[in-house]
């Protein structure tokens, strides 16, 4: 079977179970920390290289300041409980998205956990907070230009392989597959860039549910997909001449 060499998830539906439940959308989004656990460890099992999930995305700053400020005070706490399994794993741990969004205090947490499990040799994990697709494309722009100005860069020299590069997710192969879990089916500003040829699975399941069956149905879906990178499926099935 083929294995997805890199996973994205966008890890919807936290409010919805706890509302389910008659609980706050804080306990949701608790009960999600707990899935991501889940997740990493049967990645990190599987042998998937990279895994980059969706934690907060640059439009959640519009939710209601309760609900932001228990994420923040989560993912500080979260970092702080799991650095020691991530160690014991050697999952190296990133973070991409708009830091200087954050409170310092994640910051510098943030800063500590890359920095500790910086040498790590297995699973690649992303955590995207403060995140925004248009945000990654509009910096790696900005970077961009800056080298043109300087002329350290000519306008020649940009292509994909230049600019992405610059991106936030810059080293690592783009995601080959893309979950959403949550019932709904888009993209909400993850990835922009990188998800340009992943195999879309969208699962009813809310985030606080999803098990390692429901990581193994994923992977199962992206095995039996046909992927013809713009080929017909016979040049496919020849091995793409
Ligand atoms: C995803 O769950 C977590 C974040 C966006 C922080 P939601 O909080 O969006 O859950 P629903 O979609 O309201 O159920
Ligand atoms: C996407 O979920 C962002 C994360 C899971 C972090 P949302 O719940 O914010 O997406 P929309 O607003 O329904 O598109
Ligand atoms: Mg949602």
């Amino acid at each position: 079977m083929t294995l997805p060499q890199h996973i994205a998830i966008v890890m919807d539906g936290n409010g919805r179970w706890a509302e389910a439940r008659g609980e706050s959308r804080t306990v949701g989004h608790r009960a999600g920390v707990d899935a991501v656990r889940t997740c990493v460890r049967a990645c990190a099992a599987r042998n998937i290289g990279a895994l980059t999930l969706f934690a907060f995305s640059s439009e959640n700053w519009r939710r209601p300041e309760v609900e932001v400020a228990a994420l923040m005070s989560l993912f500080v706490e979260a970092l702080d409980r799991e650095l020691e399994e991530l160690q014991r794993n050697r999952v190296r741990l990133r973070f991409i998205g708009n830091r200087q969004t954050l409170a310092v205090r994640l910051q510098q947490r943030i800063a500590a956990a890359e920095a500790a499990t910086a040498d790590n040799d297995g699973l690649k994990l992303q955590v995207a907070v403060g995140y925004g697709g248009r945000w990654d494309l509009i910096e790696a722009a900005r970077r961009i230009a800056a080298r043109c100005a300087s002329g350290a860069l000519r306008t020649e020299e940009i292509d994909e392989a230049s600019f992405a590069a610059e991106l936030q997710l810059a080293g690592l192969p783009d995601p080959d597959l893309f979950v959403r879990t949550g019932g709904e089916h888009r993209i909400s500003n993850f990835l922009l860039w990188n998800i340009a040829y992943a195999e879309l699975h969208f699962t009813d399941r809310l985030w606080p549910d999803f098990g390692e069956p429901d990581l193994d149905a994923a992977i199962a879906d992206f095995a039996g997909r046909e992927r013809r990178f713009g080929r017909t499926g016979a040049q496919t099935r020849k091995g793409g001449a």
